[in-house]
């Protein structure tokens, strides 16, 4: 009788916590990792996680590089229909592929959304605390950011809510655009169906377009549906400029692959034009890889969600009891945004660093006293990192 071959170790995944097959990422010119290079720092500051990519989107790379030429590449016939049909799927989105234009980022959908969508001068609408490029980008374009603070609402899942009478006051006649991060980063608040619409009626009143930055739609942590915004049966809604990518859900930043979606042809043509030399072209790998996660990423995704909430509930529970400290209860991304003001803490950040973990300076995102936690590391990490911000704040 022949013998069975030894069965393979299992794979490493979201199930095991990652405990297992979580490469070391130091020098491997990892962003995170780098910034605190040589020190006992555990980085816990930018958005990207330290697993591995599912095996189905390794096995599309590996095959493209199998195929071994790497010259310059347009959008392949397959990369709209697969997020076409991954909206469709999961999001209840139904677009044209013909809406959808590969862009190497969604930082850079928005560079080009200023520039295109409004003129010098033009004013910017933004709900702060937000995702640093949201506060810097417009200036950078010669355009103008208008911040509207969200609310803190005790009563709302997150913990924060849009304020419309701040909203109200915040628009005048140069008002152009209305930038969304849906979910929100940091607060990770995830927007309803009547905050959209509410939305989309303001937008319509003040001819706004909706520019709506959709990365972290796919990692909604609690049983609630992420509405998109150009889902809405609404004007605002079909005149709207859709951003999505698969790198946040499925660890493929570096890998620069986005895309934009946009119903107007005449914006099409000019989005495709705007780069002027200045933005790539996307590279083959970055397409395989993305085709790949819309098609076959969900299953893998549905475990990383469920270690993800996980992380939150651990992270909220270890953070609750430090004295001073305070972080609403984020309902998507693998982010815990943290309020030190009651602290005593002068500089969290410094604080922080000094007792080896490294978070994001709350101060980017225009929220001096606050830190942001990335808690998409391997579980025993986590806890880890989770002992020496106690220590910070000791
Ligand atoms: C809201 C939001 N938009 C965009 C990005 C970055 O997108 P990209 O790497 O595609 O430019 C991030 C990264 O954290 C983000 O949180």
């Amino acid at each position: 009788m022949a013998i069975p071959p030894p069965s393979p170790p299992p794979l490493p995944g979201p199930d095991d916590g990652f405990r297992t097959g979580c490469p070391d990422r130091r020098g491997t010119g990892a962003e995170k990792w780098d910034r605190w290079e040589g020190r006992d720092v555990i980085p816990m500051w930018v958005a990207d996680m330290d697993f591995p990519a599912p095996p189905e989107v390794l096995e599309a790379i590996r095959a493209r590089v199998d195929h071994g030429v790497f010259g310059y590449t347009a959008d392949p016939p397959g990369f709209a229909p697969a997020l076409a049909a991954h909206l469709a799927g999961r999001h209840g989105l139904s677009i044209d592929p013909d809406w959808v234009v590969g862009t190497p980022g969604v930082v850079t959908g928005l560079a080009l959304s200023a520039r295109l969508l409004a003129d010098p001068d033009d004013e910017i609408l933004t709900f702060a605390p937000v995702y640093p490029p949201f506060l810097s980008l417009p200036g950078a374009a010669g355009r103008r950011c208008t911040r509207v603070e969200l609310a803190r609402d005790a009563g709302a899942p997150s913990g924060w809510a849009i304020d419309h009478d701040a909203l109200a006051a915040a628009v005048t006649p140069r008002t152009r655009l209305l930038w969304l991060c849906h979910p929100h980063n940091p607060t990770g608040t995830v927007f309803t169906r009547d905050d959209l619409l509410a939305l989309a009626a303001f937008a319509s009143r003040h001819s706004l377009t909706v520019v709506s930055d959709e990365i972290w739609a796919d990692l909604v942590l609690d049983d609630v549906p992420h509405v998109p915004f150009a889902s809405l049966d609404h004007p605002a809604a079909r005149g709207c400029v859709t951003l999505v990518a698969p790198s946040k859900t499925w660890n493929l930043a570096g890998l620069a692959c986005a895309a934009a979606i946009l119903p107007e042809a005449s914006w099409r043509r000019r989005w495709r034009a705007a780069g002027g030399g200045l933005v790539p072209m996307l590279n083959p790998l970055g397409y395989a890889a993305a085709e790949a996660a819309w098609r076959h990423g969900d299953p893998w995704r549905r475990r990383l969600v469920r270690l993800l909430a996980a992380h939150r509930d651990r992270a909220l529970e270890a953070v609750a009891a430090i004295p001073g400290l305070s972080a609403t209860r984020p309902q998507a991304t693998y982010l815990l945004w943290i309020d030190c003001r009651s602290s005593g803490v002068a500089d969290p950040m410094a604080a922080c660093v000094e007792a080896g973990i490294g978070p994001s300076d709350g101060r980017d995102f225009g929220a001096p006293g606050f830190i942001r936690l990335n808690l998409a590391c391997p579980t025993p990490l986590l806890d880890e990192g989770l002992r020496r911000l106690a220590k910070a704040f000791s």
